[in-house]
């Protein structure tokens, strides 16, 4: 398989910070990779080597092919990046300025009249940004990533400041590029809007890498466990309780729902039980564990070493 994208063993130090800290993956067409830490854990770093913007202290970075730091025109043009903090000139229209992008870049003539239609913002292209909400520069901002159709689309925290609407929209789009074979990489602090919309996860912390796979994968290694959750009829969460049993970690909710944590394997014995016997509760919600919680576990495992 050819990537894209591909790291090896990279460390971009500034003094005594070490910013990325021997960090490898690569990422090929098709793949949308998210990159999650804290403040600091070194997404932007990670961004700015793969854009040629900053050159490693150690290791190696190859985007198509190239070493993006030698300054390859036509691997440049392949790329698209919005960077973490989009700023325009509030003066011209929306239209002006991803003209003038367009014709920076390279791209077909009126590229951007399309592109302003593609993210939404058709009906304010003549309007100052000035005026324009923070959504909508942030979606300029995207449709600026996003000319001449790049092969690899890097993303600085592309969801800050959107509302959950305009992040599935947002996500739709990044969707529809990652159709067209489009490798997308992004950054992330708001871990739950991944789900369904990353095929990988690489989290960071301190510059490490300290856990990459799908969220299956992930969920997989960190076991972490489900939660079920039960609802019976008003009154009746004393008869589940004693129906269950005592092994399980159960919480009680309030006077008709309990949840119990449960391993993959209690999972299965669980509802085998339950079809068997004809259990007590009128109603069952399994809740796998969510990002938020698999980040914890993977900072917990890294910071117990
Ligand atoms: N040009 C620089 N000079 C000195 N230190 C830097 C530089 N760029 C980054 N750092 C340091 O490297 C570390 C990683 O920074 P980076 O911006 O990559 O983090 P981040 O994960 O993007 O954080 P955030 O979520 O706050 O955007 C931080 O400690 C930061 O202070
Ligand atoms: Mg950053």
């Amino acid at each position: 398989m050819s990537f894209d994208v591909e790291l090896k063993s990279v460390a971009r130090h500034y003094g005594q910070v070490k910013a990325v800290d021997g960090v490898s993956f690569s990422a090929g067409p098709g793949e949308v990779v998210a990159l999650v830490g804290h403040n600091g854990a070194g997404k932007t770093t990670l961004i700015k080597l793969m854009l040629g913007l900053a050159r490693p202290t150690a290791g190696s970075v190859a985007v198509l092919g190239q070493d993006p730091a030698a300054g390859n025109a036509s691997v440049r043009r392949r790329l698209g990046y919005l960077p973490e903090t989009v700023s325009f000139n509030p003066a011209l229209t929306g239209r002006e300025t991803l003209r003038f992008y367009v014709r920076l870049k390279g791209g077909k003539p009126s590229e951007e009249d399309a592109l302003l239609e593609r993210i939404g913002l058709a009906h304010a292209a003549d309007r100052r940004i000035g005026t324009y909400s923070k959504g909508m520069r942030q979606r300029l901002g995207l449709a600026q990533a996003m000319i001449g159709a790049p092969v690899v689309l890097l993303l600085d925290e592309p969801t800050t400041g959107l509302d959950p609407e305009l992040r599935q929209q947002f996500y739709a789009i990044v969707r529809e590029m990652q159709a067209q074979g489009t490798t997308v990489l992004l950054s992330s602090h708001a871990l739950s809007e991944l789900e369904g919309n990353a095929s990988r996860v690489i989290i960071l912390n301190e510059g490490r890498k300290i856990a990459d796979g799908t969220l299956d994968e992930l969920r997989h290694i960190a076991r972490l466990p489900t939660k079920i959750r039960l609802k019976t009829c008003e009154g009746g969460a004393g008869r589940l309780r004693e129906w269950i049993g005592k092994p399980a970690k159960l919480t009680q909710i309030n006077g008709h729902i309990i949840e119990i944590d449960a391993t993959p394997e209690d999972k299965a014995a669980f509802l085998r039980r339950a079809t068997a016997e004809g259990a007590p509760f009128e109603d069952l919600e399994m809740v796998p564990p969510g990002l938020d919680e698999l980040y914890a576990h993977f900072l917990a495992a890294r910071t117990s070493k």
